[in-house]
């Protein structure tokens, strides 16, 4: 007989073995209480359970099973076909996987289209600066996150690291293109293929040699981790935007918001763990993101690829220094002397110095360019690693992985 395990218990018995494991895991793992209240989720009540003992009772099970029933390799050449939301799913899906798929692609009830119009003008407003926001405030940030920067280094994708970071580019590209919801976007197939994605990581990265010993849990992405990364990206990128004082409409804000909140929803998040507002999302981030940070050796070599992806497109300005430098200026020295980032001579004072005024300049808020070259440079670099990180994501595929990293 197997050991009685958190795994074997979700397996046996879904939510009630969540709760069962909880009370066995949780006298290891002294950390925090979640107290952060259902009542200010897009869903207004709750049981309040903690969700860093909750999964995906749905996807895991099924796609553990898909694993185990050797579909996966027929199902992926399936999927490879289906890129629109509007689109029917293949034909050929296993009877159990395509109930699930045609439940999870559904829209929530609250979902606004209006809302996720503006979403998209916000989008193209403001595209430059997500493109560098994702790209290294979220990106560099998920590297001392640890158990996201763990999962990732020991799963398949952890080996190629670029392929990996343009898969997850697709989503950041995805939920800010335009139709991004509708019939003709990608976004809904994007966010249903990482759920099972995800799914199958549950299901593989506990068997892993290298995972047992590392790891402060034994399944991974608990629908808390995902609500860590997913403060990573909207509630970070708009703490930036709102700190670089970027003139955002109420309204488009609340916009940008909506589209992450309909992202996480169909990434398999309870409705009971999405924020309803940014005082909401700004108030449970404080609770699970910012008190989490720190470095990994795993984080320090996946940070130190992120930095160097640039250099093949374009050595200058994208080179690991300016890159680096960008992330110091962005994250702190605190986290950019974690990840072992050099100091830059010339970059790092003069983002200090001039980034402010660029950006007010930029934004019609100053009348004078106060150093015109800098800001031609910064107005470039922007330029670039919108390219590097969001337009170079289209084509790719995201399948289900049926290995973690090699050993
Ligand atoms: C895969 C996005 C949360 C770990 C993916 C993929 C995307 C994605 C788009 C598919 C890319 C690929 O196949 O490589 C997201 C988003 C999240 C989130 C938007 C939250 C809002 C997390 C968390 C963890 C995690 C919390 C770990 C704690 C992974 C791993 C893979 C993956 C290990 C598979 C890599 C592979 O083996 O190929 N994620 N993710 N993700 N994600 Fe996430």
């Amino acid at each position: 007989m197997e050991p009685l395990s958190r795994r074997n218990m979700l397996r046996a018995g879904g939510a009630l073995g969540a709760i069962g494991a909880m009370s066995i895991a949780a006298p290891a793992q002294a950390q925090t209480l979640w107290t952060w209240s259902p009542t200010g989720s897009v869903a207004g009540t709750g049981a309040g359970v903690d969700p860093r003992w909750v999964w995906d009772e749905e996807a895991d099970p099924l796609v553990a099973s898909l694993i185990e029933r050797g579909d996966v390799p027929q199902v992926n050449a399936l999927l490879r076909t289906w890129k629109k939301n509007g689109q029917p799913l293949p034909a050929g899906l296993p009877a159990d996987l395509r109930d699930f798929m045609e439940r999870a692609r559904q829209l929530p009830s609250w979902a606004d289209p209006a809302k996720l119009d503006l979403a998209v003008k916000f989008n193209e407003k403001r595209g430059l600066y997500l493109g560098v926001l994702y790209g290294l405030a979220s990106g560099m940030m998920s590297t001392v996150i640890p158990k996201e920067a763990l999962a990732v280094y020991y799963s398949q994708g952890g080996a190629d690291m670029k392929d990996r970071i343009s898969k997850t580019a697709k989503l950041g590209y995805d939920i800010g293109a335009v139709n991004a919801y509708k019939p003709d976007g990608e976004m809904i197939v994007t966010a249903v293929k990482t759920r099972l994605v995800h799914a199958a990581v549950r299901h593989l990265l506990p068997q892993s040699p290298y995972w047992t010993p590392v790891a402060e849990e034994d399944i991974p992405i608990s629908q808390a981790d995902i609500m860590v990364t997913w403060h990573s990206l909207p509630t970070t990128v708009m703490r930036k935007l709102t700190e670089w004082k970027v003139p955002i409409p109420a309204a488009e804000s609340a916009a940008f918001l909506h589209s992450w909140q309909v992202g996480a929803y169909l990434l398999g998040v309870k409705e009971e763990y999405i924020p309803n507002s940014w005082a909401e999302a700004n108030s449970q981030a404080e609770q699970v993101l910012d008190p989490i940070l720190r470095p990994t050796p795993e984080g320090i070599k996946l940070a130190d690829i992120l930095l160097n992806l640039g250099a093949p497109i374009d050595a200058g300005i994208l080179s690991a220094g300016i890159l680096g430098a960008f992330t110091r200026f962005m994250l702190g020295d605190e986290i950019a002397n974690w990840l072992k980032i050099p100091r830059e001579l010339i970059w790092d004072p003069l983002l200090r110095t001039a980034w402010g005024p660029f950006i007010a300049v930029r934004e019609g808020l100053l009348p004078f360019p106060l150093a015109p070259k800098a800001y031609w440079l910064f107005d470039e670099f922007l330029r670039k690693a919108a390219l590097l990180f969001l337009s170079e994501a289209k084509p790719i595929s995201i399948e289900i992985p049926l290995t973690n990293r090699p050993t």
